[in-house]
């Protein structure tokens, strides 16, 4: 019986020739409205693991599930259903559109499903919980970092994923910042029931999720 959460079997991953392994046999079972910190040394496989867990990539070898579906033997018309309307990502360097202004971008995942009008009062509600209200019209460029990170988290909520993933959200941004991206993920959590799963290096902010994943040399070395 394959459970509704994340689940990662045996997950191995090789890059080069000859193939280095990356990651060493990762096994881990993270349930639905859990709320995980992925944290590890610079290389030790943090982001490669992020994006086998969320579908952005596959393993060598193993098997990895997530909401009941097996990401190593799904058809690209369910994956892509699944990115779309299931999984928030965010990465470590925003990828707004430069051209589109930030309630453009937020909605943008529901355009493709044109269920953009719905889409926008939920987005204007996402800009006014994340203090981005004064930023509804401004282009990315004339938006701060902190503000573009809050950004493209609200676009990575505009579809009311059930599993958020984030790659180091925290980290190009000064401490105020980070505290209000900790605390935007903490309301999610608790209040839509958002499974989490994030990466960062800062120790305080991984003490804020409920769980500790540590990684080291592409292996688990505990989970706290
Ligand atoms: N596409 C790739 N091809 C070859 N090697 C890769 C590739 N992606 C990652 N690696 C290597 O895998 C290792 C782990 O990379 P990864 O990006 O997962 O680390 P990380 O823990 O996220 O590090 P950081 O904290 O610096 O972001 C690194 O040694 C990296 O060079
Ligand atoms: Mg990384």
């Amino acid at each position: 019986m394959i459970k509704d959460g994340i689940i990662a079997e045996n997950i191995i991953k090789s890059f080069g020739t000859p193939p280095q392994q990356i990651l060493k046999n990762i096994s881990i079972e993270i349930e639905l409205g859990e709320f995980v910190a992925l944290v590890g040394k610079s290389g030790s496989g943090k982001s490669t693991l992020l994006y086998i867990l969320s579908g952005l990539d596959n393993p060598t070898y193993g098997k990895n599930f997530l909401g009941g579906y097996d990401l190593t033997s799904i058809d690209d018309a369910s994956i892509h259903r699944l990115r779309n309307q299931a999984i928030g990502f965010v990465f470590q360097f925003h990828y707004l559109l430069p051209e589109l202004s930030a309630l453009e971008n937020i909605t943008m995942p529901a355009r493709k499903r044109n269920l953009h009008k719905q889409a926008e009062e939920y987005a204007l509600h996402l800009m006014e919980e994340f203090s981005l209200s004064h930023c509804k019209d401004k282009f990315p460029s004339q938006m701060s970092g902190g503000e573009q990170q809050r950004v493209a988290i609200a676009r990575a909520l505009i579809q009311k994923p059930k599993f958020l993933f984030a790659d180091e959200p925290t980290g190009n941004l000064d401490t105020s910042n980070g505290d209000k991206v900790i605390d935007i993920f903490r309301k999610i959590n608790k209040e839509e029931g958002t499974t989490i799963m994030f990466v960062t290096h800062d120790m305080d902010y991984a003490k804020a999720a409920k769980k500790r994943v540590h990684l080291q040399d592409g292996e688990i070395l505990k989970i706290d």
